[in-house]
Order: C-alpha cells, then sequence, then structure tokens
C-alpha cells in the first residue's frame, strides 16, 4: 500500500483579501503552498505529492518549479474544493491504486509537519474507512439556529482538519456519487454519505486553516516555532 498527497489549491482565498490567492501569501518570507508541500516532501511515507490549480494559474510556476523532485501540479482545479479534488482523482486514475491511500490536504494549512502526517499514517492508515486529524472541541459551542440562543454539549465534538486519509476507490466513489458539491467542505463527509466512520486521530492547533488576514500572523508563529509533535 502506498501513500500519495493530494492538495487542492485552486480557490481564490476571497476572505483573505489580498487580491490574489492565498496560497500564495507569503509567510515569513516563503509563499504558503510552499510551506504546505514541504511537510509532504520531508515525510517518509509519501510516494508522491499532487497539487490542483486552476487552469489559468499565473504564480504555481515558481513556486514549484517543474524541476522539484518529488511533486506534480495539475491544472485540473473546479468551482468548489469538492470538484478540485474529484478533477485530480480522475486525472491519477492510473497513477493511483485502488487500495493506496490518499491523503487529501488543504493548501491553507501550512503549519502541517511530517510527524503529524505520521500520526495519522500509523493511527489510521490500515482503516478501511480511513482517518483524518480532528481537534475536540475545548469551548462551549453555542447554536443560534432557530432564533434563540442553544448550547449544544461538546463532549463527543470535534473539529475536522485535514490530511484527510481514504482508500483511494472509496474516496473516488465518495466524490462521484455526492450529491451536492457545494455541501461537501471535506472529504470525510463525503465518505460518511457512503455510510463509513472514518477514524478520528487528534491534530493540533498549529495546523489552523489560515482565512482571515488575522490568521497569517498565528500562522507565522507556529511555523517559527520548533513544534514537531
Ligand atoms: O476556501 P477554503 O479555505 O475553504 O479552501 C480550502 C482549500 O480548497 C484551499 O486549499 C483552496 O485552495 C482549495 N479550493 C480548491 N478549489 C476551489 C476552492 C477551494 O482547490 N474551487
Amino acid at each position: 500500500m502506498k501513500y500519495f498527497a493530494l492538495i487542492p489549491a485552486a480557490g481564490v482565498g476571497a476572505r483573505m483579501a489580498v487580491g490574489y490567492p492565498k496560497q500564495y501569501l507569503p509567510l515569513l518570507g516563503r509563499p504558503m503552498l510552499r510551506h504546505t508541500v514541504e511537510a509532504f516532501l520531508r515525510s517518509p511515507l509519501i510516494e508522491h505529492t499532487y497539487v490542483v490549480v486552476s487552469a489559468g494559474d499565473a504564480y504555481v510556476a515558481d513556486v514549484l518549479p517543474d524541476d522539484l523532485e518529488g511533486v506534480t501540479v495539475l491544472r485540473c482545479g473546479g468551482a468548489t474544493r469538492m470538484e478540485s479534488i474529484r478533477n485530480g482523482l480522475r486525472l491519477l486514475a492510473e497513477a493511483i491504486g485502488a487500495q493506496d491511500r490518499v491523503l487529501v490536504h488543504d493548501a491553507a494549512r501550512p503549519g502541517l509537519t511530517p510527524a503529524m502526517i505520521g500520526k495519522l499514517v500509523a493511527e489510521a492508515g490500515a482503516e478501511a474507512a480511513g482517518g483524518l486529524l480532528a481537534l475536540p472541541v475545548v469551548d462551549t459551542v453555542k447554536s443560534t439556529r432557530g432564533g434563540s440562543v442553544a448550547t449544544t454539549p461538546r463532549d463527543g465534538l470535534w473539529l475536522a482538519q485535514t490530511p484527510q486519509m481514504f482508500p483511494c476507490a472509496l474516496l473516488r466513489r465518495a466524490l462521484e456519487e455526492a450529491p451536492d458539491p457545494d455541501a461537501i467542505t471535506d472529504d470525510a463527509s463525503a465518505v460518511e454519505l457512503l455510510g463509513y466512520s472514518p477514524r478520528l486521530v487528534e491534530g493540533h492547533p498549529r495546523n489552523l486553516k489560515v482565512t482571515l488576514p488575522a490568521d497569517v500572523r498565528i500562522a507565522e508563529m507556529y511555523l517559527s516555532m520548533d513544534i514537531t509533535q
């Protein structure tokens, strides 16, 4: 069984509002996408890394040059995250075997480390339903659905991170059969719709998703610290 990384990086990052896709934002002087890819390049477990960008992406060639070993850029991004991943998997039909594991990881999570990849593979690599990094909820959770404020017990609640790892055939089927691409904000939810229960493996706060301008400084703080976990 081999492990492959698939990084969707075809979003525009509208909430970051920097005038170009947020995955190219410099963090400690290096583009976010490069930090993200490095975690996989430094992991001895990963056979190869594939990065999905949009067809007209004008930045990726500088960040991931053609002669960078271990990574291939696929210019097949779609209108949603789910479609970008689905398009990538279609192109990789020959390259990745049905039982090989695919680790899908957001370009916008540059804090990932090889140690976290190792933990996910060690704890969920053999699971037929796959697994994902996630954080137990520590805050009290409030809901305003239905108009009035209500409190949801936090025990048993987790915040999903990436990588999310699945047997390639299962992930492919889940994304091909997902009823609504816009409703699928992570891969595990598509797999759950098929009746599978992926394993949750505790991640780390440094694997945050850089979404809003204020997240940039937090990501840089973690990147400057030597936390390998
Ligand atoms: O926008 P958000 O942070 O939720 O995006 C998560 C990941 O999905 C990012 O790495 C983004 O580049 C990617 N994405 C994509 N294709 C899209 C939309 C988002 O690859 N159409």
